[in-house]
């Protein structure tokens, strides 16, 4: 098996924030009723998918410190693109200079772990050796402002990273001070870190969440509620199942960041402590596709995810999707070590 290493990451939000004391301005609701449904105090709005993108993918690419002509490929988990034709990918390719190809993914709210799952195979099939893979929303761009249902709950984001496979004979082409192509030091990773997955989607639950070209979201809250709590416990459960682990095994757990009722729900039921479940919604509220890479560059930031962590992802979202991996957060040793904030 080729072995992953996460060679960067990087976020990007857009700098205007609304509050929700500044939608109690535009909308019958309070900051009371949105806190305790669902854990947000604010979310960011304005800029494009594209522009996000860039933003975000460029802080992968600088932490890396690799040219981005050598990245093989570039993936872009969106349900917001900034046209319907071209892929927003393909302008981002070209700002970022990029090699190889690229394309738009759409799996709603689980895209970033359908990109991940797909990112991982073809890097480790040997396909390709560097994957950037975005997440990237701007769900204020579909949602009616006027709507006090589905207004609260959404903002716009991008979250990155940058996948590398290591080759399987450690003597074909690379040393222990990195491949002869760009000269980073690259730590030889012993056996598979992409551990197990699961994604499913269920057809018969579509018109819960929609939003049809050019339109706004319509959702049936409660609903969809439920079904995202059972539907993230199970696919966890599954891509854990898959991966030989129990929750126990779980470092860090890093679930779409739509609801804090429904996290905490989902990290209950799985019995993974609150304390190794990284939450955001608070400050970002629901970013969709950039929800879990921006998470994750946060807690890398941060120091909460660490060389050697068991990491267990879940996405739910329209379609309805969902999906889970599990792998262990290996990075290149290009990347410098970043010290555990203090408890
Ligand atoms: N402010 C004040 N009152 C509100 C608001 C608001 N913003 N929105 C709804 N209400 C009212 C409703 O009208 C209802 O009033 P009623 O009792 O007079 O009819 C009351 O609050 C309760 O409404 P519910 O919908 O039953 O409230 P609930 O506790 O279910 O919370 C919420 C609503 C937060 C939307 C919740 O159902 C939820 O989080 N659902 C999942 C949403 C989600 O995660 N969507 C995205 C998933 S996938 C993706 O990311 C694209």
């Amino acid at each position: 098996m080729t072995p992953i290493v996460v060679a960067g990451w990087g976020g990007a939000l857009p700098p205007t924030v609304v509050t929700n004391h500044d939608l109690e301005r535009t909308l019958d609701t309070t900051d009371d009723w949105i806190v305790e449904r669902t854990g947000i105090h604010q979310r960011r709005t304005g800029s494009t998918v594209g522009s996000l993108s860039i933003e975000a993918g460029a802080a992968a690419l600088q932490r890396a410190g690799i040219d981005p002509s050598t990245v093989d490929l570039l993936v872009l988990a969106t349900m917001t693109p900034d046209q319907a034709m071209p892929a927003t990918s393909a302008s981002v390719h070209g700002a970022l200079g990029l090699g190889g190809g690229a394309f738009d993914l759409n799996a709603a709210c689980s895209g970033f772990v359908y990109g991940l799952f797909a990112a991982f195979s073809m890097l480790r099939s040997g396909a390709v050796r560097r994957v950037l893979l975005i997440g990237s929303d701007v769900m204020t761009s579909i949602v009616d402002p006027d709507d006090r249902a589905t207004a609260v709950l959404f903002g716009n984001g991008a979250g990155a990273l940058l996948l590398e496979g290591l080759p399987d004979d450690p003597t074909g082409g690379w040393s222990e001070s990195g491949p002869v192509s760009h000269g980073a030091g690259i730590r030889m990773v012993d056996g598979d870190n992409f551990m197990g997955w699961n994604f499913g989607v269920d057809a018969q639950a579509r018109h819960l969440l929609e939003a049809d070209t050019g339109g706004t979201i319509t959702m049936e809250g409660r609903e969809v509620y439920r079904r995202a709590v059972r539907a993230t416990v199970d696919s966890a459960g599954a891509a854990l199942k898959d991966a030989g682990l129990t929750p126990s095994d779980i470092d860090l757990f890093v679930p779409h960041q739509a609801n804090r009722r429904i996290i905490e729900a989902v990290a209950e039921r799985l019995g993974i402590p609150i304390d190794r479940t990284v939450m955001n919604v608070q400050t970002t509220g629901n970013t969709s596709a950039a929800s879990i890479p921006l998470a994750l560059a946060e807690a890398a930031d941060s120091g909460q995810v660490s060389e050697g962590d068991t990491v267990l992802v879940s996405g739910f979202g329209a379609g309805m999707t969902w999906a889970s991996t599990v792998f262990r957060w290996e990075t290149s040793p290009a990347i410098p070590p970043i010290a555990k904030e203090p408890a």
